[in-house]
């Protein structure tokens, strides 16, 4: 079980409130959307739940315990680009992440251990569409193909929670739909909870069980003294469960079936 619970969490960056006694409670394996005008605080938060900043105020728990101090293999990231290793193949990539845990001192896995590594990892390469490529540099790849190689680095270290900064805001759409229907297969068959950025309306309601919007209510010259706060927490229905793919919603996203993803399916 992985339940993440945000206790009046507040972020403050010298004068500037970023964010304002966020309080919200995630699910096991829940899948939420973060939407939000830019600056509001959507990365920041993100942050937060890597371990790459601290709350000022309020505090972060991983079932019931203080978040870890720093960013570990339990929690996995994939931010809009840059989150894979340039001098590094395909295949390099995914071992990397399978190494760097499980060797610490050397950084490298030698023998059987090694090639169950390796075994693993041409397993997710093909599971996120990448085989045949294992033998690429990311430079040689699509974008699309580079968000998909930072996915399969991300799951490779089978992390209880994954953390997504508009990972597909810079795909084109035809490509973007293909990389939702793995993204939900991923989120399905992986013991994970997601939380993602988003720009992306569509996308939110698309992928998560949950969408929630940070909102700034105030304007004016104060505006820096007050943070963002949770302004819409949203429960997409009909309910998604992870591990159950049966339903239509789950299929590939085509142009003639816009509308299920609509306000239709908004609880008032
Ligand atoms: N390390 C930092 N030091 C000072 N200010 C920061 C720092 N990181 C973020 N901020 C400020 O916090 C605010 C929120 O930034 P953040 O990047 O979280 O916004 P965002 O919602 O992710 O925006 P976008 O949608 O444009 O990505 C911004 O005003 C930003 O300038
Ligand atoms: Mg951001």
């Amino acid at each position: 079980m992985t339940t993440i619970s945000i206790e009046h969490v507040w972020k403050e960056y010298g004068d500037q409130i970023v964010l304002e006694n966020v309080s919200l409670t995630f699910g096991h394996r829940a899948f939420v959307a973060l939407v939000g005008p830019s600056g509001c605080g959507k990365t920041t938060f993100l942050r937060m739940l890597l371990s790459e900043e601290t709350p000022t105020r309020g505090r972060i728990l991983i079932d019931g315990e203080p978040l870890p101090r720093e960013p570990g293999a339990d929690r996995g990231v994939v931010f809009q680009r840059y989150s894979v290793f340039p001098h590094l193949t395909v295949l390099g990539n995914v071992l990397l992440a399978a190494e760097l845990p499980r060797a610490r001192f050397t950084g490298r896995l030698f023998g059987a251990a090694r090639r169950d590594a390796q075994e693993e990892a041409r397993a997710l390469i093909a599971e996120v569409g990448l085989a045949g490529a294992e033998d690429k540099y990311p430079a040689a790849l699509s974008g699309g193909m580079q968000q998909r190689l930072a996915l399969a680095q991300a799951i490779m270290r089978k992390p209880k929670i994954l953390l997504l900064d508009e990972p597909f805001g810079a795909l084109d759409p035809g490509i973007r739909a293909d990389i939702h229907v793995l993204m939900k297969r991923l989120w399905n068959s992986c013991e994970m909870s997601v939380v993602m950025v988003t720009h992306d309306l569509r996308e939110a309601f698309t992928l998560a069980t949950r969408i929630i919007a940070f909102e700034r209510r105030r304007n004016g010259d104060d505006r820096a003294r007050y943070g963002a706060v949770v302004a819409k927490d949203i429960e997409v229905w009909p309910r998604r469960i992870a591990g159950h793919t049966a339903s239509d919603r789950d299929d590939p996203i085509s142009a003639d079936t816009t509308d299920r993803d609509g306000p239709a399916h908004l609880p008032r």
